[in-house]
């Protein structure tokens, strides 16, 4: 299995159980100036009667189009086609998507949201234009790291005056200057709610950039935190300043960092520079942060929502994340378009906790949820950061943890797409995925946290289940089903597998995988469905927790510019989930797509088991 070397890593926890009684009696630890003591709740605050989200967003469903009329490579990509073998696209022939030279193109968000109405903060997301003229070619400086992003739970009052003093700076700046708290908030609304356009071939801005959904997710953001870093950095003229993480994936970092949510006897919220009034008032400390978020409580004592958020990760870092494209997300160049031919496919970090907790921390009483719960506000809150510091940090661990097939990209599309965004000085920039590969070379690493959730496989909740042989002729089988097909309610397939019996070594090779195709959702709602394989009927699986649970597929609201259907799709690694349940002798497993949010008018077009190389 794993070996963990990489300096970011430290070394997993003998067993879960020994970690989560040791941290759970624990005082928050390591820094003399933190003392108060490590407490979780798992009861949301007050339970008020919440308006449903979905419908405040969302009150009439839209009509679908026609399946049929969605582009043809969509289904390939989603189904793996082009993924199964590896493309080396010689540098001449590769379309990587790139952002626009020329920033004044770029046109206002839209985010499926009346600005006038309902919209909290502004859909108008350009920067603003300094000078005519390309961006510079960005070039790192050289040097050894300086930057050590702190875990937000651990940091001592010393770093936290000084995060906050950053913070002021930035937000005093004046809102036309492109490193300002709101211009830094506005690029995440421009890159995720169609403000810019690939360049195409006659140099003329086409079809829009989305920089979610795909393997575009995590060097986008990656670049995106660094000039944040870097600015802040700058304002309080200290260079090796760094922003620190939200260490949601360990017991002691799963409630929203005290930091955030000061005693209001001490300090004035409104003063506080790193306060954000838009976040549910029912998921402040101490409650525990739910990764696999339904969009409504879960009510799961304190214990078990740490054990389904243990699961969850190793769902997503190990079982699920076999490969680069399971892991980053689809392929997507230019000429691509997000709208019509759809998201390609969404990783498992981001379609998971990564949505999970922008859901939980929105407020659940605005219109959007803003800020985290919806793309074009996220970025107006300061959490949104330190929460996509752990998200950039589960790349680096995700490399470092010795599997095969844990490895970046190599696809010249993906080396080479760029963005623009103004650095610390005011320069206009263009950076290139292949430039943020590793952390060292950018001047920055994370303080070491445990990854307790390494080791936390599901035990099996019944061996040798033979469910589907025993639903057989109960059934429907994926060869009768008619796609596309509805998931507004419980949907079981029985679908075929492709091989049985395989010894380690082809399993090393060669991992099984469950793909759910052509998942066209309204992307103006938060939209979440579970998979479950080989559940019981009479005592079926609930939470991440259960051995037969095999992954979810979540989606932030984010639209596009003016389709509100998008297609995207997900695949679910079933080698280690079939042998937990010993069913790897089964020809067929049932599956079981359970909706949990904003399902009523989700389709999905296909759903197979495929072998698919490692290397
Ligand atoms: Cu760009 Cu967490 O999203």
């Amino acid at each position: 299995m794993a070996s963990f070397t990489s300096a970011a890593v430290a070394p997993p926890a003998t067993t879960t159980t020994t970690l989560l009684s040791k941290t759970l009696s624990h005082r928050s630890n390591t820094n003399a100036n933190q003392t108060h003591r490590f407490k979780l709740s798992c009861n949301a605050h007050n339970h008020k009667t919440l308006k449903n989200p979905q419908t405040l967003i969302n009150p009439t469903p839209k009509t679908s189009p026609d399946i049929q009329t969605l582009d043809r490579r969509n289904l390939l990509l989603g189904i793996g086609g082009l993924y199964g073998a590896t493309n080396y696209l010689p540098s001449a022939f590769a379309t990587p998507i790139t952002a626009p030279d020329n920033i004044s193109d770029c046109i206002a968000a839209n985010a499926g949201i009346s600005d006038k109405k309902d919209a909290a903060r502004t859909l108008a997301c350009c920067p603003p234009v300094l000078s005519e003229g390309a961006p510079k070619r960005f070039v790192l400086p050289k040097g050894p790291v300086t930057r050590v992003r702190p875990a937000a739970q651990r940091v001592t009052d010393e770093y936290l005056a000084k995060y906050k003093e950053a913070l002021r700076k930035m937000r005093d700046l004046p809102d036309d200057d492109p490193r300002s708290f709101k211009q830094q908030a506005m690029i995440h609304c421009a890159y995720c709610n169609g403000s810019y356009r690939q360049k195409g071939e006659d140099g003329k801005p086409r079809k829009e950039i989305q920089i979610h959904n795909s393997w575009l997710f995590f060097p986008f953001h990656r670049w995106y935190l660094y000039f944040y870093e870097r600015i802040l950095g700058k304002l309080i003229d200290d260079p090796s300043f760094a922003i620190p993480y939200w260490n949601w994936d360990s017991p002691t970092g799963m409630t929203i960092p005290a930091m955030f949510e000061p005693d209001p006897a001490k300090e004035n919220p409104r003063r506080n520079p790193i306060f954000n009034a838009y976040r549910d008032a029912n998921h402040l400390p101490p409650v525990v942060v739910d990764i696999d978020y339904n969009g409504t409580e879960r009510g799961a004592p304190c214990i078990d929502q740490i054990g389904i958020n243990l699961a969850a990760m190793y769902k997503q870092m190990i079982s699920n994340a076999t490969d680069p494209i399971s892991f980053f997300g689809g392929m997507y160049k230019a000429g691509d378009d997000p709208i019509n031919m759809g998201s390609p496919l969404i990783g498992t970090i981001e379609s998971g906790c990564h949505t999970a907790v922008h859901r939980w921390v929105g407020n659940s009483r605005m219109p959007n949820n803003e800020d985290m719960g919806n793309f074009y506000s996220a970025g107006y809150d300061p959490i949104f950061y330190v929460h996509h510091a752990n998200v950039d940090r589960m790349w680096k661990i995700w490399k470092g943890l010795g599997i095969k097939g844990h490895h970046d990209p190599t696809d010249e599309d993906w080396l080479e797409a760029s963005y623009v965004f103004y650095d610390e000085n005011k320069q206009l920039v263009r950076v290139y995925n292949k430039d943020c590969v590793d952390t060292e070379p950018m001047g920055y690493e994370y303080e070491a946290s445990r990854i307790p959730w390494s080791r936390n496989r599901p035990i099996p909740r019944t061996k040798k289940p033979k469910i589907a042989a025993r639903s057989a002729g109960r059934v429907i089988k994926v060869e009768d089903v008619k796609f596309p097909m509805k998931i507004d309610r419980i949907v079981k397939v029985l679908v075929k597998r492709p091989a049985l019996k395989r010894s380690k070594e082809e399993k090393e090779n060669a991992k099984e995988i469950l793909f759910i195709d052509g998942i066209h959702f309204d992307s103006e709602r938060f939209v979440k469905f579970d998979v479950y394989v080989d559940d019981k009927d009479d005592e079926p699986a609930t939470t991440a927790a259960e051995s037969e649970f095999a992954g979810s597929f979540a989606q932030l609201p984010h639209n596009h510019t003016d389709k509100m259907f998008v297609t995207s799709a997900a695949r679910f690694g079933l080698t280690e989930l079939l042998e937990d349940i010993e069913a790897e002798d089964d020809d067929s497993v049932l599956v079981t797509i359970v909706p949990r949010a904003g399902c009523h008018d989700t389709i999905i077009s296909n759903m197979k088991i495929e072998l698919m190389p490692i290397d």
